[in-house]
């Protein structure tokens, strides 16, 4: 946890962003896996960990705008339950740590919401994922789930999301923490790539160096030879002389801020000449992207950048033709990288993302696109100094993508589709890095991992 004044100055600076009301922020409760007992790990929601920062379940912190009163809600233990789980702090002792006057049982709440309904005021909510917050948002507010996405406070998420896109240089160091950890499981993952291995054993020891770096892992892990899909959780298969393995995975610290990695190599460490081509093409659009970042710079010129540095590449190779910059405009690169070069990252992943994709990554002069493959760009706006991104270009041979997009005829003046078919089962290469916003520039952060062909190449050796 940070000390006692971080709190209280993220919950003062957001005070000062809104006109009036309370402001209620729910943590989250633990979760049954299979019965009431056996429960996911835990995880706290991130708002409420930015700022109340405690990490148990079972928590609420209230807000009141105009008074500046803060409560937190919450049970003290019982006997039974610090004979289960140990002695835990007193409620009192848990706020006082955060900088909070006030503590009540969490019954408590409903109570105080209902006064100051009764009064008129207003009340600010996040819009809420879980059904657990859901339910209870039912209960002390009278709104049903199915409305409650609807009547989430705007001035409330914009607030929020104006402090957590900023990163405090604290924060700044937790993730380079959590960079570390991410260090040891990439490089692990590139010595284990040897034909025969199996992926469920690389990726049963790069969860464990995320758990043993004190944290988790910052999303469930992504590591397959069949990266052409882009999200592949499953780890069936055995890895083959000739493929490549990527892996994506993130490492979160205890404190619960992320990484996020790309890395594709070879099975058994030698890049062959159609890999080395392919990959020139995706590491080159990445650090062309990379450094383009610095304050002002609007990230969705950055993601056309690298688009039309992919479609420029695969043009040399004859997948592409005709006008770079015309397809990239109609969105024919997409059939190789239908998804977006990159998303804020801080305490979740995809940071924010719970407040709603747009807000955290456009505004009112940068909208975004609604085509296919730019329109799924997490982040357009403009950078500022403090923001914690990451930049992943890739390219993929998706055969359903290719097969439809084939029988539609679509941008056949600018897809050789008959060049493209013969790299079917070529698999997919996504390379991925985390950037600070620097006042004038930028800076990778965290201990390099490989992703050169030759330093790839040696690590593996
Ligand atoms: N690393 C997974 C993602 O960014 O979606
Ligand atoms: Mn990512």
């Amino acid at each position: 946890m940070f000390d006692q004044k971080t709190y209280s100055n993220r919950r003062t600076r957001l005070i000062e962003q809104l006109g009036e009301g309370l402001v209620l922020i729910l943590g989250n409760v633990d979760v049954p896996m299979n019965y009431r007992s056996n429960t996911y790990r835990f995880r706290q929601d991130s708002n409420f960990l930015y700022f109340f920062g405690l990490d148990q379940q079972g928590l609420a912190g209230l807000i009141d705008v105009e008074s500046g009163e803060e409560i937190l809600f919450g049970n003290d233990v019982t006997l039974d339950d610090i004979i289960w789980m140990g002695p835990q702090p007193l409620m009192s002792e848990r706020a006082s740590m955060v900088g909070v006057g006030r503590s009540e049982p969490f019954d408590r709440l409903a109570d105080k919401l209902s006064a100051a309904k009764a009064k008129g005021r207003k009340i600010h909510f996040l819009p809420p994922y879980r059904a657990e917050n859901k339910l209870l948002l039912d209960q002390l507010l009278g709104i049903n789930p199915s409305k409650q996405q609807e009547n989430a406070s705007v001035e409330l998420i914009k607030a929020v999301i104006s402090l957590r896109s900023v990163k405090e240089q604290q924060e700044i160091d937790e993730i380079e923490r959590a960079a570390e950890v991410a260090f040891l499981m990439h490089t692990t993952a590139m010595k284990m790539a040897r034909p025969g291995a199996l992926e469920h054993d690389i990726a049963g020891v790069v969860e464990g160096i995320a758990i043993a770096g004190g944290g988790m892992l910052s999303f469930p892990l992504i590591l397959s030879v069949r990266g052409e899909t882009l999200h592949n959780h499953s780890h069936d298969n055995k890895l083959e002389k000739g493929q490549l393995l990527l892996v994506d995975g993130g490492a979160e610290t205890a404190m619960h801020y992320a990484t996020d990695h790309t890395r594709t190599f070879p099975v058994g460490g030698k890049f062959t000449q159609r890999q080395k081509e392919m990959y020139e093409i995706v590491l080159n659009a990445q650090i062309r992207a990379i450094n383009e970042i610095k304050p002002g710079v609007a990230f969705r010129d950055i993601h056309l950048l690298a688009a039309r540095t992919i479609a420029q590449g695969l043009k040399t190779i004859g997948l592409m033709k005709g006008d770079i910059d015309s397809a990239v405009d109609q969105g024919a690169h997409a059939l190789f990288m239908p998804h977006g070069l990159g998303h804020m990252m801080g305490l979740d992943v995809h940071d924010m993302e719970d407040l709603g994709e747009d807000y955290v990554g456009y505004d009112e002069e940068i909208k975004r696109s609604s085509l296919f493959g730019t329109g799924f760009l997490r982040l357009g706006r403009r950078l500022q100094q403090g923001f914690v991104l990451t930049v992943e270009p890739g390219i993929y041979f998706i055969p359903a993508l290719v097969e439809k997009w084939e029988q539609e005829k679509k941008f056949t003046g600018f897809i050789d589709y008959d060049k493209v078919k013969s790299y079917l089962g070529f698999g997919g290469i996504r390379i991925e890095d985390d950037v600070l916003v620097t006042e004038n520039s930028f800076r990778v952060l965290g201990r390099p991992i490989p992703k050169t062909v030759e330093d790839i190449e040696s690590m593996i050796h």
